[in-house]
């Protein structure tokens, strides 16, 4: 039995040094100590051996045992610290490679554009408001003095949820909201995203940005809407911007112009960006109309105001010399890089 056990062991011990490995010497755990393994059967032998010799071999058993184990720990322990070693040794890291660069964004051209238009408005007392681009028909179209048989309706086809609520084509709509309110007087800007059923090309999307803004106060007459107009082209694009107004229709307002602005690439004599014109369109605006203001309920014997609507992604084009209008949607990062 003890020759046995000596056998066992220098076996096992055998088995081990020679293990490469840590699966290795698991299995050599199994086959010697594990519950089907080499020592468990010599224990099970135990019934074949006389009475007083028993607690002998038992402890023969738990020795070799023992010293298996002993040798198997330690040797899993050396291999594990060497697993470590070499892993780190791959692993090192070398601090003096240069960093990866982090990729800041930054702002697209539509809201530089926005938050330049803004910063003039706010620098003239106006506050910034927003309004709803889900839209009842009555505040798009209806109070702003455009009923259901109206031409302009044709020219402003929009997306409609239901027969009478649909996606703003103008951000005109938000003037309405803020008159219902009946805070006076109002000196507002409302920038925001409007629809119109139109195709896709250079100068034409689905959906685009307006600015729109609104004045009303006593005594507010065509000179304060000139005025404040012709220092907004100024600011927004040089001091030595001059402006034209030419008459126009908007059903909202009476009387209506549209402004142009000298061009700022040849200050007026006519270049291609102009199209040879001196002048570029820049916006539309008027006096708000009597039956406007009173819809809303604003005395317009009383009271009295402008109004104005911008595209932004026109202002953004011009600012930035950008020649096609789907550039500022397509998000081509080589593009948005450049400003
Ligand atoms: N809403 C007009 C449009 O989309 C632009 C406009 C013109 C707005 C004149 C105004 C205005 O407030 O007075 O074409």
């Amino acid at each position: 039995m003890k020759e046995k056990l000596e056998q066992i062991k220098a076996e096992a011990l055998r088995q081990i040094a020679s293990s490469d490995a840590l699966d290795k010497l698991n299995e050599v755990r199994v086959n010697y100590l594990g519950k089907k393994g080499e020592l468990t059967a010599v224990l099970k032998g135990m019934k074949d051996v006389a009475a007083e010799e028993r607690p002998k071999v038992g402890q023969l058993v738990n020795e070799t045992r023992e010293e298996i184990e002993r040798v198997l720990e330690e040797t899993v322990r050396k291999m594990e610290k060497a697993v470590r070693e070499a892993k780190m040794k791959q692993e090192v890291i070398d601090v003096t490679l240069p960093a990866r660069k982090n990729n800041v964004g930054h702002r697209h051209p539509s809201t530089i554009a926005l938050e330049e238009v803004e910063r003039i408005f706010i620098g003239m007392g106006y506050e910034v408001v927003e309004g709803p681009e889900v839209e009842k028909d009555y505040y798009n179209f209806e109070a702003l003095n455009i009923p259901a048989d109206h031409p302009a309706k044709d020219e402003q086809d929009t997306f409609y949820i239901t027969g009478d609520i649909l996606l703003r084509t103008q951000t005109s709509s938000t003037q309405v909201h803020e008159m219902e309110k009946g805070h006076l007087p109002i000196r507002m800007i409302a920038p925001g995203r409007v629809f119109r059923s139109d195709e896709v090309d250079a100068t034409h999307s689905p959906s685009f940005h307006q600015i729109e803004g609104l004045v009303i106060d006593r005594n507010i007459t065509l000179a304060d809407l000139k005025g404040t107009l012709a220092e907004f082209a100024r600011e927004l694009f040089g001091e030595e911007t001059k402006v034209k107004f030419r008459p126009h229709h908007f059903p909202f307002t009476e009387p209506s112009a549209e402004m142009d602005v000298s061009c700022f690439k040849c200050g007026g004599k006519g270049c291609r960006f102009c199209k040879g014109e001196g002048w570029i369109e820049i916006l539309g605006c008027g006096m708000v109309h009597p039956h406007v203001l009173e819809m809303s309920g604003i005395d317009p014997e009383k009271y009295s105001g402008f109004a104005f609507g911008v595209g932004l992604e026109r202002i953004a084009l011009l600012k930035y010399e950008i020649d096609d209008m789907r550039l500022l949607y397509e998000n081509d990062i080589r593009f948005l890089k450049q400003f």
